[in-house]
């Protein structure tokens, strides 16, 4: 990639400038949780009564610009999660299926939890990632992988718990990247979050061993995203140290 956007880290950017920068082709997985657009000018109703306000600031966007952008940096190859809830999934649906990207899976995420918007209607337990690739030249699933971790076949339903200890409101389990990144990239490959939030998608590249590039537009979001990974950094490497000093202590003679 001759981009100039450093990886390992994310990049306090509007994600649409950020993929400018980035070359045609060049990205191998996109993992994208953009604002669900779930504002409805800030009323939310419970029993009938406004109840509370989610009109967040960062809760807002137009879906066309930053997916032609992300459509144009991946890979033939590659594949793209976008997370949703009914807000917005119809309108990411149509806009891939319109730009000629093929829908691969709706994963449903059934959560343990829920949130009730209103009593007129039904509590919602479900959230949605789509799986896309931009082509049709074929993907990488590794069919063989999940099937064991699944213990048959694995299916797109899959559970969703909420992360105890949160730095963002709709921060996601890491597990849940962690088990999309082991389903459609392999070790090395690059993956961009444009949408970085709390530094989830870093989290999962760091374990697995993916690249990670990263763009979010809220500076405080970004610096706490890059804290994240410098902290997991730092651990792996002390992990990684005080291992060679134990061993090196395990064969010292006793005396
Ligand atoms: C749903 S949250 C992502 C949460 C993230 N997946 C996590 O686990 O922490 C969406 C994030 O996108 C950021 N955002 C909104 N519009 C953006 C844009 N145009 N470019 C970059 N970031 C944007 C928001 O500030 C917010 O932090």
């Amino acid at each position: 990639m001759t981009s100039p956007a450093e990886l390992g880290r994310t990049h306090c950017a509007d994600c649409v400038d950020g993929m400018r920068a980035l070359d045609d082709a060049s990205v191998d997985c996109l993992i994208a949780d953009p604002p669900f657009n779930l504002g409805n000018g800030g009323r939310m109703f419970r029993a009938g009564r406004l109840a509370r306000c989610i009109d967040m600031d960062w809760d807002h966007i137009d879906n066309g610009p930053w997916l032609a952008e992300a459509l144009r940096v991946l890979r033939p190859s590659g594949t793209l999660f976008v997370f949703g809830s009914w807000h917005n999934l119809f309108d990411l649906g149509s806009r891939l299926q319109r730009a000629g990207a093929r829908i691969l899976n709706t994963i449903v995420l059934v959560k343990t939890g829920g949130f009730s918007v209103s009593h007129r209607v039904l509590y919602e337990r479900t959230l949605y990632a789509i799986w896309a690739s931009p082509s049709d030249t074929g993907w990488h699933f590794d069919y063989a992988l999940m099937k064991r971790l699944a213990g048959r076949q694995a299916d797109n339903v899959w559970p969703y718990t909420p992360p105890t200890a949160r730095s963002h409101p709709t921060q996601k389990p890491v597990e849940l990247v962690e088990r999309m990144l082991l389903m459609a990239t392999r070790p090395g490959d690059l993956v961009l979050d444009p949408f970085t939030g709390s530094g989830t998608t870093a989290e999962a590249c760091l374990r697995l061993r993916r690249r990670f590039l990263g763009f979010e537009r809220d500076d405080a979001f970004a610096r706490g995203a890059n804290a994240r990974i410098q902290q997991l950094r730092w651990a792996r490497d002390f992990a990684r140290n005080s291992r060679g000093v134990g061993e090196v202590m395990s064969v010292r003679p006793v005396g």
